[in-house]
């Protein structure tokens, strides 16, 4: 708890928040484990603090309780003030006959949580240029938000199945959507879109799919309530190109369940690696201090280098910036973070994942939980005083 002396003249009590943390497979505990310290650091310095309640979702929890998600623990993840995700997915579960699979889990937490939309914001780090494979002259203003539609889509449409005909195996997925699910999440997009550089581009595949073009029509409708914000309608296929072409054009994306899944997988190569891209995903419910919500990276958890103190954590603790921003309404914290994330590898600490070529000349190979104490040290050198660590569980 926060010690009522240490607040100004008793002005801020500081707050505890209850949060939920779901450290999964894979490096899912180790990059968790970095992200919680940072968030107490953060809260250390600006008067509050977590309660914190660990569940068990994924392959852990196939191990332990036979299901990847008990109901329980999705009903403690819509209790608590926000949930703080890690990683699912491990390959014992990756035979195509298996019943059960980790990724389940996920996606029936995003269901029942209501989670609609997920953000996706790829920025390049100054000093990352070098480490992504595209022309460091293509990277300068690259500054995007992909809005990713997260419960809809060919990821819940049903049928989705495989059946036995005397033809011979057929299978069947179903690209589903609701006029109610497209007009949330495009107009969260163009609200977004109206608090940035005020352009949104809707991708779709509406030469081909009737689910594009009822997705193209709300577009439309809806951008009469947004005459500030510039539209324009991106096929899927050649918007995948002109991200790696002419990244910085991009401001806000918008686009169904897939196709965010993949389009942001290959912009996080802009950012130098998959492991620096965070994500909110967020819904319609209010708690007391903002919207509920559910952070983790967008990369998956990497059983081939779990354990080994490798993984790179930023997307994680960027993750909780978010999470700060999004459900608890510390901006200042949030903003905090992200600076000290950017000081970290400004001072030259890098991951495997963002050595060119293995390349280390003048810099400082870290693994991930010297990455979260760098990140923890510019934090707490931005304040000018060493906040008192406490240990975590
Ligand atoms: C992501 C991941 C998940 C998804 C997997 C793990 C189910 O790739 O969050 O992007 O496809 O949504
Ligand atoms: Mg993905």
């Amino acid at each position: 708890m926060t010690d009522p002396a240490n607040s100004a003249g008793g002005v801020s009590a500081g707050t505890t928040y209850n949060l939920v943390f779901v450290p999964g497979d894979g490096i899912g505990p180790e990059v968790i484990a970095a992200g919680r310290r940072v968030l107490e650091a953060a809260g250390r310095l600006h008067d509050f603090d977590f309660r914190w309640h660990e569940i068990l979702i994924g392959g852990v929890a196939i191990d332990a309780y036979g299901v990847p998600m008990r109901d329980e623990d999705l009903a403690a993840c819509a209790a608590a003030d926000a949930v703080y995700f890690g990683a699912i997915g491990d390959p014992k579960y990756d035979d195509p006959k298996a019943k059960v699979r980790p990724e389940q889990a996920l996606l029936a937490l995003r269901k029942g949580l209501g989670l609609y939309a997920n953000l996706r914001p790829v920025s390049v780090q100054p000093v990352l240029r070098a480490s992504s494979p595209v022309r460091e002259s293509l990277l300068e203003g690259v500054d995007m938000m992909i809005v990713r539609e997260l419960t809809g889509g060919l990821y819940f449409g049903k049928p989705s199945e495989q059946r036995d005909t005397p033809a011979g195996r057929e299978v069947v997925d179903t690209l589903a959507y609701t006029e109610h699910e497209i007009r949330r999440v495009v107009k969260l997009a163009f609200e977004l879109a109206r608090g940035r550089r005020k352009k949104l581009a809707s991708v779709d595949k509406a030469n081909v799919l009737s689910s594009s073009r009822l997705w193209r029509t709300i577009v439309e409708e809806v951008k009469v309530d947004y005459p500030d914000v510039t539209v324009e309608h991106r096929l899927v296929d050649s918007c995948a190109m002109s991200l790696i072409q002419q990244p910085a054009v991009f401001d806000v994306i918008v686009t169904e369940n897939l196709f965010g899944d993949i389009l942001s997988d290959e912009a996080s190569v802009l950012a130098g690696s998959l492991g620096m891209l965070p994500s909110a995903s967020i819904g319609e419910r209010h708690t007391n201090y903002g919207l509920h919500g559910l952070y983790e990276p967008i990369h998956g958890s990497a059983p081939y280098i779990a354990g080994q103190d490798v993984a790179n954590p930023i997307a994680t603790i960027l993750s909780g910036a978010m999470l700060l921003r999004w459900s608890l309404g510390q901006d200042a914290a949030a903003d905090a973070i992200e600076r000290a994330v950017t000081a970290a590898l400004t001072g030259g600490y890098r991951t495997p994942d963002l050595l060119v070529a293995g390349n280390a000349d003048g810099l400082s190979p870290v693994g991930t939980q010297a990455m979260g104490d760098a990140v923890m040290a510019a934090l707490e050198a931005a304040v000018g005083g060493v906040a008192q660590e406490e240990p975590v569980r």
